[in-house]
């Protein structure tokens, strides 16, 4: 049989062979199943995204007190923040009564998040602390139950934030693994971690929310991120203005001067 018959007859197996899958990639194609079969998408959401490390955001993309930005683990909308004292936190943007968004804007600066639905407050660690009416929940009602999901674990390497679901996932560092020799080369070359700011150019689809193209295929989760070296005396809008020079260095690094 030859790949195109083989890859075919793999096209209409049943959604659930285990090991059949790895047959859609071969050495030269992809099948366009891989892009599009919801069974091969369920697994992915379970076994990678829910599984391990996922990236959230660079640190220099919340640089101030009390700002934030939205991103992804998997399907699940995670807010990025820093708080008052400059720590990192990430939590769900899913409201812990009734699953409402508590945030719907992409990135700003805000102590806390009011849920749009029964105003529900919490601050910007995901801790409620305001609950309009709070006698008609109840008298078993306990609201320092009702915190912001948080991931299992969250890590930081050198400004890149990291979080996983999985509590028994691998410490980050043994996750990354031979990983950061690369990171850290590419970090040391362009001056170290606080010469690294994000530029713009960054794209991300959360993977629910699927692309698709003329042929029926779908396209998922294209994270893509520029990274590039902070010149002296850069500001926010001299940063912004620079994202028409991605790569280029408008001013020395410190150890060129
Ligand atoms: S759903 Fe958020 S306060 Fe009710």
């Amino acid at each position: 049989m030859t790949n195109i018959a083989k890859i075919s007859a793999l096209a209409s197996a049943p959604p659930d062979t285990s090991g059949v899958w790895d047959d859609l990639v071969q050495q030269d194609r992809v099948h366009r199943r891989v892009y599009t079969d919801d069974s091969i998408f369920a697994r992915e959401m379970d076994n990678i995204f829910a599984a391990t490390w996922v990236y959230l955001a660079h640190e220099s993309e919340i640089p101030e007190p009390n700002d934030f930005k939205l991103s992804w683990i998997g399907l699940r909308e995670v807010i990025v923040a820093r708080d008052e004292d400059g720590v990192v936190h990430a939590f769900s943007n899913r409201c812990s009564h009734r699953g409402a968004s508590v945030c719907r804007e992409h990135h700003g600066n805000a102590a806390d998040f009011t849920c749009p639905y029964h105003g529900w407050r919490f601050d910007n660690r995901g801790q409620l602390f305001g609950i309009p009416g709070k006698s008609a929940y109840g008298p078993k009602f306990k609201s320092r139950d009702m915190n912001l999901a948080r991931p299992a674990q969250l890590g930081s390497y050198k400004g890149f934030v990291f979080a996983t679901l999985n509590p028994d996932a691998p410490p980050l560092l043994q996750h990354l693994g031979n990983a950061t020799r690369y990171l850290d080369a590419w970090i040391d070359h362009n001056g170290g971690p606080e010469n690294l700011c994000l530029l713009g150019g960054c794209t991300s689809f959360p993977p629910g929310l699927q692309l698709e193209d003329g042929v029926g295929q779908r396209w998922r989760w294209l994270p893509c991120a520029v990274l590039a070296p902070v010149a002296a005396g850069d500001d926010q809008r001299s940063l912004r203005r620079r994202r028409h020079g991605l790569f280029r260095r408008r001013g020395p690094l410190q150890d060129e001067q």
